[in-house]
């Protein structure tokens, strides 16, 4: 069901890369509900030619941009900028990489070289998209920012290895440079603190069966999926969220409040 709630609405969004990706089912759901899209996602993931159907279903042109390149930020927002016209009212990050973890580099042996490509993709990305963004003036008035983060943040999930570490400093990013953009021009920057989800990024996490088993068990609603995330993603790009700025929002059916529930203590008690 579409309600138009982005109807003239335009927006970016990184991080799509097959059919599985949260960012997958943003871009989808944001076009049903009215809005324009450009995609973008770095060089090789676009050699993988997956995308190329997303771009077709959305009407949506591709460009490529390594987000830890400065000078393919600049050009991803110039030609996003000829393309539409103007700026944008939304951004989706969803992006996210460790080397640790793809090498299964216990966090307390992590390589340090593989830690910054990964702080810098997973992290500091949301920085360099935001300073871009604003250095070009290239978001509207109460535009909306997302990325996607992990309770991992918060809490310990020893095989989340150093991606816990990235998505903390995301979401403090999110906070302070939700702050500036607030103040300078009205745009709101929020993180989802999703559930476990079946894609790329998360079944690369060791033990994820038993990862996501477990979160569903522990949610009062059970694991929200890649479908739901998008729904909640697109409420957040709506005006219908205009004063929610600087946040981080569990959208997790209620993992992140819940201390234990009576599936998990049946199954303890087996
Ligand atoms: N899957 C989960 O369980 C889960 C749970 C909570 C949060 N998240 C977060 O959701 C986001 C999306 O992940 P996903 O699960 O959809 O997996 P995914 O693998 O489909 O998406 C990750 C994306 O990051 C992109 N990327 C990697 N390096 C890049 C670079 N240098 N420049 C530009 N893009 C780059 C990849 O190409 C890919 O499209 C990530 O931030 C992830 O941490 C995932």
């Amino acid at each position: 069901m579409a309600y138009n709630l982005l109807k003239g609405k335009k927006g970016i969004i990184f991080g799509a890369l097959n059919e599985q990706s949260i960012a997958w089912k943003v871009a989808q759901r944001a076009v049903q509900e009215g809005a324009e899209i450009v995609l973008s996602n770095a060089p090789i993931a676009l050699r993988m030619g997956e995308l190329n159907k997303l771009a077709e279903e959305c009407n949506a042109p591709v460009i490529g941009a390594d987000v830890t390149n400065n000078d393919d930020l600049v050009n991803l927002f110039t030609k996003t900028q000829e393309h539409f016209n103007g700026g944008v009212d939304f951004i989706l990050h969803s992006i996210g990489m460790s080397v640790n973890v793809r090498k299964s580099i216990h966090y307390t042996e992590n390589n340090y070289d593989f830690t910054h490509k990964g702080f810098d993709i997973s992290a500091l990305s949301l920085h360099r998209v935001l300073a871009t963004a604003m250095k070009m003036d290239a978001i509207n008035e109460w535009g909306s920012v997302v990325a996607l983060s992990y309770i991992a943040a918060q809490r310990v999930f020893p095989d989340y290895n150093d991606m816990a570490d990235n998505k903390a400093y995301l979401e403090s990013i999110a906070r302070n440079f939700g702050y500036q953009y607030g103040v300078k021009k009205k745009v709101r920057v929020n993180t989802v603190s999703q559930s476990p989800t079946r894609t790329t990024a998360g079944s690369g996490v060791k033990g994820f069966d038993g990862f996501i088993n477990y979160a569903e068990k522990m949610s009062p609603l059970g694991n929200a999926d890649a479908d739901q995330c998008a729904d909640y993603c697109v409420s957040l790009f709506s005006d219908m969220t205009r004063m929610v700025t600087m946040q981080n929002l569990f959208h997790d059916g209620g993992f992140s409040f819940t201390g234990v529930t009576q599936a998990v203590i049946e199954q303890m008690e087996k």
